[in-house]
């Protein structure tokens, strides 16, 4: 059977670990395809919060096969501390043996080039996902595979770190101690050799199954994908629904049911453009009411209106055959909502997303607030001016609204 895919729509943090986990007792696999740990996926099952970074969010359910697909960069300490989380999941979670290696020498470079850039710094994560992917392009990364040969791997970074001497006296970084980072990595053979394994033939398997169910889970979001995003003011691995393909080894045709998150207003971590921010007091309700820091960082999230325009550029480029359209409730109390419906470039209204993007001013249409839809399990109990909220979405991004979300709650979803 063909994957279905969740892509994140905005700029990341849209709620795709509460759609991937409520969906995911629907699939046998779940399976992550980019990205590393600044990624944070938060789950609230029965009122208890789950953060998960690199696991897929599948885990929380017993039956589904979770899989690190290749194209995602993957920190063995961080990924530890989650599997400690969760038992049984040998069996259950499976990492391929082509993603590569984040290594805690990453992140010294990202936190020490984010540093040197001053004003100019992207206001990454901070997690060295940047300078693992840089690593696997200028071809001297690392796979994980190589961890069941410790003794190698380990020779192999040493002459990493030899080759790359000057770089590392600029940023003040050291080379490690051989024979603790040996230790180090033995450690790692030991507790990741039951998991390690070549996941696209796994993949392959299970999509030429009749019935069996594969459920392909996106990071970050469309505005942060490295060709299609706010460059440079990205991530940098590829977050749109073909990136899905490379970071698993599957083909176009493998994909079924694209459905794109979307928050019902905006939100962005870190810098760069974002043209429909609200600096002013709507702009921090909304921050308050949505309770907007991120997961990984901890960061106050930027927060401004729906931006359809942008909305409607991500639907077209993942191919979305619908919209799930997260927390409408924080919407709730607002005497008058906002939607970016076009920008305005040199005085000429556009409807496209330009390279200078931080050049658009936003133009919004106005429409009247609402209450009550915290909670709301079907459309038709939605306030009538929440509905119609949805409907105009859904006519400016020429994509159907199939989702919505109305708390934090697994069970608080309309399904339309
Ligand atoms: P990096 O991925 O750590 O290199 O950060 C690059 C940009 O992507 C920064 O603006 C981050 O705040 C943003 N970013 C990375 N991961 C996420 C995420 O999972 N959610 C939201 N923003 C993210």
């Amino acid at each position: 059977m063909k994957a279905d895919l969740i892509v994140g729509i905005q700029w990341g943090d849209e709620g795709k670990g509460k759609i991937v986990d409520r969906l995911a007792c629907e699939y046998d696999m779940v399976c992550r395809s980019q990205g590393g740990h600044n990624a944070g996926h938060t789950i609230w099952v029965d009122g208890v919060k789950y953060a998960l970074h690199l696991i897929p969010s599948g885990v929380l359910n017993p039956k589904a096969i979770n899989v690190v697909g290749n194209g995602v960069v993957l920190s063995p300490e961080s990924i530890i501390k989650e599997m400690a989380q969760f038992e049984g999941l040998e069996g259950r979670l499976f990492i391929s043996d082509k993603a590569h290696l984040n290594l805690s020498y990453h992140a010294m470079i990202d936190q020490a080039r984010e540093r040197l850039k001053g004003d100019k710094a992207i206001g990454t994560t901070g997690k060295g996902i940047g300078p693992a992917y840089a690593d696997k392009i200028n071809r001297i990364g690392h796979r994980v595979g190589e961890l069941l040969n410790p003794a190698k791997l380990c020779s192999s970074i040493m002459n990493y770190f030899e080759q790359n001497r000057d770089i590392f006296d600029i940023l003040e970084i050291k080379t490690p101690n051989k024979e603790e980072l040996l230790e180090e990595l033995e450690g790692y053979r030991v507790k990741f050799a039951p998991f390690i394994t070549d996941t696209t033939q796994m993949l392959w398997r299970a999509l030429d199954e009749e019935n069996k169910r594969v459920l392909l889970e996106g990071a970050q979001g469309t505005m942060l994908d490295i060709d299609h995003g706010t460059y440079p003011y990205v991530t940098s691995s590829s977050t749109v629904s073909a990136g899905a393909c490379t970071g698993l080894g599957i083909n176009s045709k493998d994909i079924g049911k694209v459905t794109g998150i979307v928050k019902a207003y905006c939100t962005r971590v870190g810098n760069g453009p974002f043209p429909s921010e609200d600096l002013g007091e709507d702009g921090k309700r909304l921050g308050k009411q949505g309770h907007e820091f991120g997961t990984t960082t901890g960061r106050a999230r930027r927060c401004g209106w729906f931006d359809a325009v942008a909305c409607r550029y991500a639907s077209r480029l993942n191919g979305c055959d619908e919209l799930a359209l997260m927390k409408l409730d924080v919407l709730d109390g607002f005497s008058e909502v906002k939607i970016c419906v076009a920008y305005e470039l040199d005085g000429v209204e556009i409807d496209y997303l330009p390279q200078n993007l931080e050049d658009v001013k936003p133009i919004y249409k106005s429409f009247k607030g609402w209450s009550g839809s915290a909670g709301v399990r079907k459309f038709e109990d939605l306030p009538k001016e929440a509905q119609e909220y949805v409907r105009v979405i859904e006519e400016i991004t020429k994509t159907k609204v199939g989702i919505i979300s109305t708390s934090p709650e697994r069970e608080d979803t309309i399904i339309l």
